[in-house]
């Protein structure tokens, strides 16, 4: 191999999706494919508690140094209360450590590479389907990744039987990647008892957590949706959390995100940290300083967080009522297919059931953008394009497959 037989990479495939759809003259195209959440009018606003941080901060701003390696203290102390729970007793124990990373992606991968230095025969379980990174962070982190059943097409709900079975068969020290709420791509989340099945199973089988909390506040509420977590911090397992705040604080492309270990004990908590300072300094050095400010000073403001907490609600109630819309649409235009399902997932995203045929038909004839395998980021629709969205796609149902 040398640099001049070099031939390009195929295309992310959902930012690939997006370069598409820019490029797409139509003036009446839809986008569904990228997960950022869109208000009714299609926009992605900054949000008004976000702007309002953002001029404190340009007014209080002494300094651009740099952070420490593990990020702004503040930043860690109120990230760690939201995702655990302010009075949690891993919390009240000394047992978590955080790392303030560039976005989700950066805590995954920074999680990985700890993981990878003290379990480099391990593997990593993903679920079937997940969110495509997933394997791709892995493995360039080195670990040779597998799957777990998770999605029923024929229920379009989750295989728990066949994912809790094959969760009992994970070796002892792999990772098991879990979506704590809002599944990318299929929108079907555990239920509180399924949760706790599967966390007796691992402190059974001795394998290692990775949570993946991406949409804390967009499935049920802030609080409820970290109840997938908590029986895991009941055992002495190893708990790693990857938190994102791209979505829940609309802070994308300011990369804010955190690495949340849970050990058995402080001291060993504080020892994992060590070897996290050493990943971080050689991926990035440190992390970048403004969405983590924003956030810290959001969290830390009861004012501010509680307009927060309510500027969250708004979202997720657009993302339930436009499930409603679109299924309520579908009904009345008499779809050969029952989409109720829609109303039972959670999150932005929803395995829509419509077949490759129908997504190249509708993206070839109707400029409407949905991912390969029929995921649809539902915050895409908004009430201007619900009624185009649904004649198209019964258009598409009676197209040959
Ligand atoms: C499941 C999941 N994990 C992680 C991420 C990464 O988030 P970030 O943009 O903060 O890196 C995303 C973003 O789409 C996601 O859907």
């Amino acid at each position: 191999m040398n640099l001049q037989t070099v031939t390009p990479a195929p295309p992310d495939v959902i930012l690939g999706l997006t370069e598409a759809f820019k490029k797409d003259p139509r003036p009446h195209k839809v986008n569904l494919g990228v997960g950022v959440f869109m208000d009714d009018a299609g926009r992605t606003p900054v949000l008004p508690t976000v702007k309002r941080a953002e001029e404190h901060l340009c007014r209080a701003e002494t300094t651009k140094s740099y952070l420490p390696i593990a990020g702004l203290p503040e930043y860690g102390e109120r990230v760690s209360e939201l995702v655990f729970g302010a009075r949690h007793a891993v919390l009240q124990a000394g047992r978590v450590r955080s790392a303030q990373t560039p976005g989700g992606t950066g805590a995954l991968r920074v999680g990985a590479e700890f993981l990878r230095k003290f379990l480099p025969s391990s593997r990593v379980w993903l679920s079937a389907p997940t969110w495509p990174n997933h394997r791709g962070v892995f493995t360039a982190a080195g670990f040779a990744a597998t799957e777990y059943p998770y999605y029923n097409p024929a229920t379009r709900g989750l295989n728990f039987d066949r994912m809790s079975e094959a969760l009992e068969n994970v070796p002892e020290n792999d990772l098991v990647v879990l979506h704590v709420c809002c599944h990318n791509p299929t929108g079907v989340d555990l239920t509180d008892a399924q949760w706790r099945e599967v966390a007796a199973i691992a402190a059974r089988r001795r394998w290692i957590p990775f949570f993946d909390f991406a949409y804390q506040g967009f499935g049920t509420g802030l609080e409820a949706d970290r109840a997938g977590l908590l029986p895991f911090l009941e055992t002495d397992l190893p708990v790693l959390v990857a938190a994102s705040f791209s979505k829940n604080f609309g802070l994308y492309n300011e990369r804010t995100g955190a690495l949340a270990l849970v050990a058995p004990n402080a001291t060993l908590a504080s020892a994992w940290l060590t070897h996290v300072r050493i990943v971080v300094r050689v991926l990035y050095s440190n992390p970048p300083a403004h969405g983590a400010a924003i956030v810290a000073k959001i969290l830390g403001d009861a004012g501010e967080r509680a307009a927060w907490e309510q500027e969250v609600s708004v979202m997720r109630a657009r993302i339930v009522s436009i499930r409603d819309a679109l299924v309520k649409g579908l009904r009345r235009r008499g779809a050969p297919m029952d989409f109720s399902f829609i109303h039972a997932q959670r999150g932005m995203f929803s395995f829509s059931g419509l077949q490759e045929a129908q997504v190249t038909f509708l993206r070839e004839k109707k400029a409407i953008y949905i991912v390969g395998g029929g995921r649809i980021n539902v915050a895409g629709i908004t009430t201007r394009n619900v009624d185009y969205l649904c004649d198209s796609i019964i258009e598409a149902l009676g197209e040959p497959s």
